[in-house]
């Protein structure tokens, strides 16, 4: 049985062949540090991580590439820019669409440290508004987190009206672009953000453990980090250098999982992002389509495509959504992603969190037209079968 991999909003997988040749060869033919030696192989390390760093930079339109901080994961960025951004009795607003990577390090600070959640609420498509986040804010909101696209139904937000309304009161935007970055074009101006986290492993096509936080220039002087050690620069001074990126990136960089992470965004870039949202927004309306109309299914989130990245969520009736991804695995080799995925506030605010969440089909830019068939006819075998 040929294994058919629709996780991708999980992980992608496979990556471009581009992707494994340049972790192998750095690990089989580098594997010195970044930041550290003044040797030749070094300095061929130090050169990659950068042109990893102007990549991402130039993907985001940030203005510099030590704009870019290298994280874990996407978890990991979102907390050095929740916790470098919070002081005790802080409020901060965000929204019941996020994932528990922002839920829970703001739950953790308002049981332990007195600060104030307001959860925006949403619409029946899973769909926040920016005037509902504007009515939450108040004198003492520290910042804002909004995801820029739902990882339970892949609904996007309206991040830019959000942004601009912020900037206008001088309030700090953090965005968490798990689901959208590399997926659909953008830019953080466009966004008016002034931080920006993704996992380096979704659609930046990087190996799992990468992750990037791009911080506006200014934005690091209001924030702690909360990562300190050897940097390999100012090794006299017991404290922590506060120049970017190395005021975020204690410690020896993941540099096999950079180097893949630079070839995963020089692939996206040379066939490009635009092109690659046109073919997701393509073979998502192939799902939908042969979806529609199926007794026994309900579709959830917005109507079409265009509103939301590649990625599809289910009730099957008659089915727990494990279930149903068990059968997809085991009777037709097809890897979904069954349950709550991290985001019990947008499961209930959908209505589909007692039922135990959804089945989710997630597509990446090497999924085929003929795997979203096979799916579709796997799903229509199971309703017929109810
Ligand atoms: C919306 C959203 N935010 C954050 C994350 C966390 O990313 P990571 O798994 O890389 O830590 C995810 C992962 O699924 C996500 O979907």
């Amino acid at each position: 049985m040929k294994r058919i991999y629709l996780d991708n909003a999980a992980t992608s997988w496979p990556k471009p062949a581009e992707v494994y040749d340049a972790v192998d060869r750095w690990q089989r033919e580098n594997g010195a540090p970044s930041g550290r030696g003044a040797y030749d192989s070094a300095a061929a390390t130090d050169k990659l991580v950068l042109d990893a760093r102007r990549a991402v930079a130039q993907l985001l339109g940030a203005s510099e590439p030590n704009r870019i901080v290298f994280t874990l994961n996407g978890t990991d960025a979102l907390h050095l820019a929740i916790q470098g951004l919070i002081k005790p009795g802080d409020h901060v607003v965000t929204t019941v669409v996020e994932h528990n990577s922002v839920l829970r390090p703001l739950r953790q600070l308002a049981d332990g440290r007195g600060v104030a959640v307001a959860h925006v609420g949403c619409d029946a498509e899973g769909i926040v508004s920016a005037e509902k986040v504007i009515a939450a804010l108040n004198s003492k909101t520290k910042f804002v987190v909004v995801a820029h696209a739902s990882n339970v139904t892949g609904a996007l937000q309206p991040i830019s009206e959000i942004g601009a309304e912020l900037q206008k009161r001088g309030v700090t935007f953090v965005v968490d672009a798990a689901q959208t970055l590399g997926e659909i074009p953008l830019s953080v101006d466009e966004l008016h953000c002034d931080l920006l986290t993704a996992p380096g492993h979704k659609g930046l096509l990087g190996p799992l453990g990468t992750g990037v936080l791009y911080v506006r220039p200014g934005v690091e002087e209001r924030m702690m980090s909360i990562r300190t050690g050897g940097t390999g620069t100012e090794s006299s001074s017991l404290k922590a250098p506060t120049q970017m990126p190395v005021k975020f990136e204690a410690g020896n960089l993941n540099v096999p999982g950079i180097v893949g992470l630079g070839a995963g965004v020089r692939w996206l870039a040379e066939r490009g992002v635009a092109a690659l949202r046109e073919q997701a927004i393509r073979q998502t309306e192939r799902l939908l389509d042969g979806l529609v109309g199926l007794k026994g299914l309900r579709i959830v989130g917005p109507q079409g495509a265009q509103r939301r990245v590649g990625m599809v969520s289910l009730v099957v009736e008659g089915y727990d959504p494990q279930e149903a991804a068990a059968v997809l695995a085991t009777s037709y080799g097809i890897e979904t992603r069954a349950g709550l995925h991290c985001a019990p506030l947008m499961h209930k605010a959908l209505g589909t969190a007692d039922a135990g969440g959804t089945l989710r089909l997630s597509l990446g830019p090497l999924t085929t037209d003929a795997e979203i068939d096979a799916a579709l006819g796997a799903l229509r075998d199971l309703v017929a079968a109810t």
